[in-house]
């Protein structure tokens, strides 16, 4: 079997993985993308605020728009990404001079305006990515520093509204396991709940490291904490890194980590699917970020297949 045949299989909608719009000009990559391995996408960049509107009131879809297009023609799920986010922001939004309302303003006008031009085509949007600190609390992001969290629900309602359709998903990291992080998510889905809005999934991205990756048991006890809030999960931004250089006893326990956290989600009522942000090492983020850090993903630069592939399709495998 192949990743997508088997998680879909072992009742998850989906197997997928992030895709860059300068990564579609490979042949190689593209073809794989069209195998049975994949069955869903997320653009990593295209969609987001600076890409979409970068002077206010003006958009720019054509790079969101050829990720979109590329998931239709192969028949894929498309996860949205994301609507308000610290990061990668114009600097209209991050040094404007805004009062409560104005912001409130441009916040739904922006998530009006992409979601609009997506409706129909998102399984779910990322609508609010990363708005924690480590210890729990909010992020000081500009949305916090004049609407306070309130912009959390403004975001999802006004998301709701553009597109009743779509799974409506908050997305962080390091919320894989039990700690002030993970439960500072589940006060923003019951802030959501609690404000009439609509939220339906969590997103876990889980940007993990070779060897230090939480247990079975602990990924699967924290799902459990969301999906008994009435939401669904996703792992959304999966990858193991390692410090280099790659030996093989680090892709054994690579392997092993890739096959931990595919065990949790299938066995998890109420995880959905399972994203990697990106499937090869020719085009992973992580050692632009991570200095002397790499090898995250299932298949190496040459596309060559990873012990971490069979890890996941163990994984899938284990319903
Ligand atoms: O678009 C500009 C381009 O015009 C310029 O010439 C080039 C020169 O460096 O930079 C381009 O922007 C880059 C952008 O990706 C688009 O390729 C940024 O420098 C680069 O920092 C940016 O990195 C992205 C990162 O988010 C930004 O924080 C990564 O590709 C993307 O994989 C990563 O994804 C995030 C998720 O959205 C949220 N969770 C964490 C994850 C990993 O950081």
């Amino acid at each position: 079997a192949q990743l997508n045949t088997a998680a879909k299989a072992a009742g998850l909608l989906y197997f997928g993985t992030a895709v860059d719009n300068p990564d579609l000009s490979d042949s190689k990559y593209i073809a794989n993308l069209e195998t049975a391995d994949f069955g869903q996408i997320t653009p990593a960049n295209a969609m987001k605020w600076q890409p979409t509107e970068p002077s206010q009131g003006s958009y720019t879809f054509t790079q969101g728009d050829q990720i979109a297009s590329l998931a239709k023609s192969n028949n894929d799920y498309l996860r949205c990404h994301n609507l308000v986010w610290y990061n990668q922001l114009p600097s209209y939004i991050t040094s404007g001079s805004w009062t409560n309302a104005t912001l409130i303003a441009a916040l739904k006008e922006h998530i009006n305006g992409v979601v609009t031009h997506y409706k129909g085509q998102c399984y779910a949007w990322d609508v609010v990515n990363e708005a924690l600190n480590e210890d729990g609390t909010y992020r000081q992001n500009v949305f916090y520093q004049y609407i306070g969290e309130a912009y959390i629900p403004i975001a999802f309602a006004a998301a709701a509204a553009a597109d009743p359709n779509a799974k409506l998903y908050y997305n962080d990291y390091n919320i894989e396991y039990a700690g002030s992080k993970a439960t500072g998510a589940q006060r923003i889905v019951k802030l959501i709940q609690a404000a009439g809005g609509r939220i339906d999934g969590v997103g876990l991205q889980s940007h993990f490291i070779v060897g230090q990756t939480p247990s079975l048991a602990t990924q699967k006890a924290n799902m459990a904490a969301f999906t008994a809030l009435g939401v669904d999960v996703a792992i959304t931004e999966l990858d193991i890194r390692m410090t280099l250089p790659d030996t093989s006893a680090l892709q054994t326990q690579q392997s092993t980590d890739y096959q931990t956290t595919t065990t949790a989600c299938v066995q998890t009522k109420g995880c959905v699917g399972i994203t990697l942000w990106d499937y090869t090492d020719k085009y992973s983020w992580v050692p632009g970020t991570f200095s002397g850090q790499g090898d995250a993903c299932p298949w190496d630069s040459n596309y060559n297949k990873k012990p971490a592939y069979y890890g996941i399709l163990a994984g899938l495998q284990s319903g």
